[in-house]
This record gives C-alpha cells, sequence and structure tokens, in this order.
C-alpha cells in the first residue's frame, strides 16, 4: 500500500505530446535522440527465452506526487514495481514514500527486471553494488526514451548486502535521483541467515536525503553555479521519503539499513545520548565483526548496517540519530563565506542537526544477542596485486570551471592507458588530489579542494590505506574516527588532502565500468570516467 498517485500509463500517454513538444526544445534530449557523447545507437535489450528466472519484476519510472510536507503535494519521479515470479517478499513497498519498493534477492538468483520509461525524458537504472556484466549495469549508452522498455537479466553474485537502485542517465542522474528515483536493494545469503539477526519488522530501512522546496511544497534543484560546484544541499532532511521520521520500536535489538541517498551532503552519524554506533557492515556487506565507534561519517552511495539495541530504555523514553558537526569537507573558501555561497542554507554542510528519532513504545524482556564473529572477509596483501609499486591512478582535480578524474572529463570509451584493466587481475590503486592538473595553477586549485565521495562499478574493493596530508590535519580531526575501513567498499570519501589506497578485483565481465564522483553534481558535470575491462 502506498499514497504515490500514480499518473496511469494511459494519461502519460496523453500527455505525452505536449510533455515531448517542451522537452524536444531542451538541448538535452535533443542530444540524447542521438549518438551524444559518441554513444553508440543500441536498441534495448529484450528477454532472453533461454534465461530461467528465478525472480521476474517490472519496475517503472514514472511520474507521481506524494504528500512529504504539510499542505500541498509534491511533484516527484518514482520507481514502482509489480511482481511475475519469484518469492512474495522481493518487492516491499515503503508506505507513502516516493521512494522505490524495497527489493530481496537471494546469491545465486537469476533475476530478471523489466524497465518501463514512464518518464519525459530518457533514463536507465544502475544496481549500485551489484556485481553484474557491463551490458546490465545501467550505463548511460542504454539509456531508453520515453515509452521504451528495457530488459535486464543477471545472476546475483554478491553476497549478502545493502545496494542501491537510481538511474544513470547521461548528465541527468543528480535530477532524476534528485526528484525521487532510488531505492534499496537488498541481497542475503546464507552466510548472513545463519547469524539470525534481527530481521521482519526488527529490520529497518533508514534512506537519509536532503530536499529544498518551495513554498508550494515543489522541489528546487541546483539554482545557480555554487549548487553544482559544491553538490546540492538541501534544508530539509528526509528518511525513507517522509520529515521529521520518527520510529517506534520496542526495548530490544534492531538491525538498521543506512544509506546516504542525498545528491552531496556528508553525514557525521551519531546517537544523542552519546552511545556509541555498533556497525555490522558496509557497502560490501558483513564486517569481520562488529565495531564500535563514536560517530560514523556516510558520504552519497554509502551503506552502513547498525546494531541499535533500546534493551533496557523505558517505555516514551526516545534515542534520536544525529549528525553531528565537522569542517573540511567544503573548499575553504565556500566554508569561511558560509551563508553567502551557500546561499544562507539553514542546514549548512557540516552543522549539526537530527535524522530521526526513535522513541520505545513497548517493554519486551527478551532480544537477540550481539554475534561477536559475523563474517570472514578474503583480504588480499598489496603483494598480491598486479601492481604493487605502481597503483593506478584516480586523480582528482577540482576548479572554479571543472571537475575532472585523471584530468579529464568523461567520455564515452576513451580510456586512458592507465584505465585498461586486464579481465581477472587484482589491482592497487591509488585516489588522491591532484591540483595542478587541468590546467589550473596550484593556489586555486588547493582553493577549491573539498570531499568527493568516489565510487567505482563493479566488485567490491577493500581499502588499504588513508595518508592525510599535514595542512590539513586539524579538519580531519573532526571526521576521522568515523571511517571504517575493515569491510569491502564500493564507495570511498576522500577528504581534501588526502590519499587512499585501494585494492580492487576485476574478474567475470570485460567491458567498460564506469568510476565516479557519487556528489551526483560533480558525476552530471563530468566528474565520471571508465575502465575498460578486457580479456
Ligand atoms: Cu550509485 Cu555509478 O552509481
Ligand atoms: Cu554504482
Ligand atoms: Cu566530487
Amino acid at each position: 500500500m502506498t499514497t504515490v498517485t500514480n499518473i496511469q500509463r494511459r494519461r502519460f500517454l496523453g500527455q505525452s505530446a505536449i510533455g515531448l513538444a517542451a522537452y524536444a526544445s531542451l538541448p538535452k534530449f535533443v542530444a540524447a535522440m542521438g549518438d551524444m557523447q559518441g554513444f553508440p545507437k543500441v536498441t534495448p535489450n529484450k528477454a532472453n527465452p533461454q534465461f530461467k528466472a528465478d525472480v521476474e519484476f517490472d519496475l517503472f519510472c514514472s511520474l507521481g506526487s506524494v504528500s512529504i510536507l504539510p499542505g500541498q503535494n509534491t511533484k516527484v519521479q518514482h520507481y514502482s514495481a509489480q511482481l511475475k515470479t519469484g518469492p512474495k517478499d522481493t518487492l516491499i513497498d515503503i508506505p507513502g514514500s516516493y521512494l522505490g519498493p524495497l527489493i530481496n534477492l537471494h546469491q545465486g538468483q537469476k533475476v530478471r527486471i523489466n524497465l518501463y520509461n514512464q518518464l519525459p525524458e530518457p533514463t536507465v537504472t544502475h544496481w549500485h553494488g551489484l556485481h553484474v556484466p557491463a551490458n546490465m549495469d545501467g550505463h548511460p549508452q542504454y539509456a531508453i526514451m520515453p515509452g521504451a522498455v528495457l530488459v535486464y537479466e543477471f545472476e546475483v553474485l554478491n553476497r549478502a548486502g545493502m545496494n542501491i537502485y537510481h538511474p544513470h542517465a547521461h548528465e541527468a542522474t543528480a535530477t532524476q535521483v534528485y526528484n525521487g528515483l532510488a531505492g534499496a536493494l537488498f541481497v542475503r545469503d546464507a552466510e548472513e541467515t545463519a547469524l539470525e539477526l534481527p530481521s521482519g519488522a526488527y529490520e529497518l530501512p533508514i534512506v537519509i536525503q536532503d530536499r529544498r522546496f518551495d513554498q508550494q511544497n515543489q522541489l528546487v534543484y541546483a539554482r545557480n553555479r555554487h549548487d553544482h560546484m559544491l553538490g546540492l544541499y538541501g534544508e530539509q532532511i528526509l528518511v525513507n521519503g517522509h520529515a521529521n521520521y520518527q520510529i517506534d520500536v520496542e526495548s530490544r535489538a534492531y538491525r538498521l539499513r543506512v544509506l546516504n541517498g542525498s545528491n552531496a551532503r556528508i553525514y557525521k552519524l551519531a546517537w544523542d545520548d552519546g552511545t556509541p554506533l555498533t556497525v555490522l557492515g558496509v557497502d560490501g556487506g558483513l564486517l569481520a565483526q562488529p565495531e564500535v565507534k563514536p560517530y560514523v561519517m556516510l558520504a552519497p552511495g554509502e551503506r552502513l548496517d547498525v546494531w541499535a539495541d533500546f534493551s533496557g530504555r523505558n517505555v516514551g523514553s526516545s534515542l534520536v540519530l544525529r549528525s553531528l558537526a565537522f569542517s573540511g569537507v567544503l573548499p575553504k573558501m565556500a566554508e569561511r563565506m558560509g551563508g553567502m555561497m551557500m546561499h544562507a542554507n539553514q542546514l549548512p554542510v557540516g552543522s549539526e542537526f537530527a535524522i530521526f528519532t526513535a522513541r520505545v513504545t513497548k517493554k519486551v524482556s527478551d532480544s537477540p544477542k550481539l554475534p561477536s564473529k559475523l563474517s570472514t572477509i578474503a583480504t588480499h596483501s598489496v603483494s598480491n596485486t598486479a601492481n604493487p609499486n605502481k597503483p593506478l591512478p584516480i586523480a582528482i582535480s577540482e576548479s572554479p570551471m571543472a571537475m575532472l578524474l585523471n584530468g579529464k572529463a568523461y567520455a564515452f570509451n576513451e580510456p586512458l592507458p592507465t584505465e585498461r584493466i586486464k579481465l581477472n587481475s587484482l589491482q592497487l590503486m591509488e585516489i588522491f588530489h591532484n591540483h595542478g592538473a587541468g590546467g589550473h595553477g596550484r593556489g586555486m586549485g588547493m582553493m577549491m579542494a573539498m570531499a568527493h565521495p568516489i565510487h567505482l562499478h563493479g566488485q567490491q574493493f577493500q581499502i588499504v590505506s588513508r595518508t592525510i596530508n599535514a595542512n590539513h590535519t586539524e579538519d580531519y580531526a573532526t571526521v576521522r574516527d568515523g571511517f571504517i575501513d575493515t569491510g569491502l567498499k564500493d564507495t570511498v570519501l576522500v577528504m581534501p588532502g588526502e590519499t587512499v589506497r585501494i585494492i580492487k578485483p576485476f574478474e567475470d565481465f570485460t567491458g567498460l565500468f564506469m568510476y565516479h564522483c557519487h556528489n551526483l553534481e560533480h558525476e552530471d558535470m563530468g566528474m565520471m570516467r571508465e575502465f575498460l575491462v578486457y580479456a
């Protein structure tokens, strides 16, 4: 049950003549009709009758309207889905939310998803975190036109974990996600099931986003260059699509599956009463054992699996998850000018605010116990990589005009020598700030340095080391205890002045796999590149 009003397909078709006419005058749509960015023309993938799907569902991207704030409904773009084959709990709607249904998959399942584009613009969906073939990964070259259908078929190879599905259309990821197109996708496996972690009503999704609304409750996107350069920061925190989110809990342990679904905002998560956060897992699933942290940094695209134990708490008491104060993620210039650059954002980046409240409404005597061991993670050492002395570079450069990786903006299928990777290899990579790159002076580059959550498609990676430049240690001290580097990751926050080394496997699939900043404004500005994995 959901209160999202679907604009019916018939009505969509009726409106689309006007919609298309209006859109046709926009350069982006015209460009998308042709082979923009050198994308080859491809006919959308069709179902393969040989592929025997254990799970099949239709996934619709459409326009709708939903109640978010008191008063008028908010117009959104959103996912909805309908199960055709597979276990009943494959799709679970979040009541009253623009977010897509929770998708529950099991390791080993063969999955077919039919994506229906009922939007007045091209779109494509990416399964962030899943290890799937290049042509099933939602690359923008596979974007489909309004009215078209794209069929995805893949086997679930991932271990248990929380993943994301969201659009990845060329230069339109940020707006489509902002307008509401996103959802959580869980993979389950035998190892996780055997732990008997809190499940069902005791396992709760917490999708954190921030949005800006106008007087009529409508979403307002980037208004100026700063909103693009720094990222879009909303003034209203939403959890699972709702403002002022509250959950009623029993006095026992819960499992919170947290996802930062914001376009740009970075959170420093902590409980308001000083209780440390007990972390079970990150992007790529369970840690080897729980980690206890005073706070955890969560950048766009990152996930967190939290053990939240309310046992011993009294009925009527509440616990608030907050974002604490921190500094150093924005360019110094922007941080100093604060309100001016941010156009007096009521929720400045790095300020302190509440995210949601858990209210204890029922006393129970029994609660599951926190397992001391969660999983075994096969870790690699640098000496086992193909290039122990020559890490592949991922150089970040910012300037007032562009955000680049390896000195270049996104260009389809133009891999640099360091972006060509042999199939079934293990690569050492180094992500670092390179303010000299892109033809801009060092001084300006330094001034523009900011934090970037770097996301790599394909298999999860391991974080080997973080090194911070001495000029940044003061700001870094406000975030440094909030990184969890022991698990498998697909997105890593790289602070200004920081160098992060990772080890990433490239197994099973050849083709083009994107890597980019998951500050979605940066991604759409071209802070994205591709690896070409070749056999
Ligand atoms: Cu979450 Cu390439 O994306
Ligand atoms: Cu991804
Ligand atoms: Cu970025």
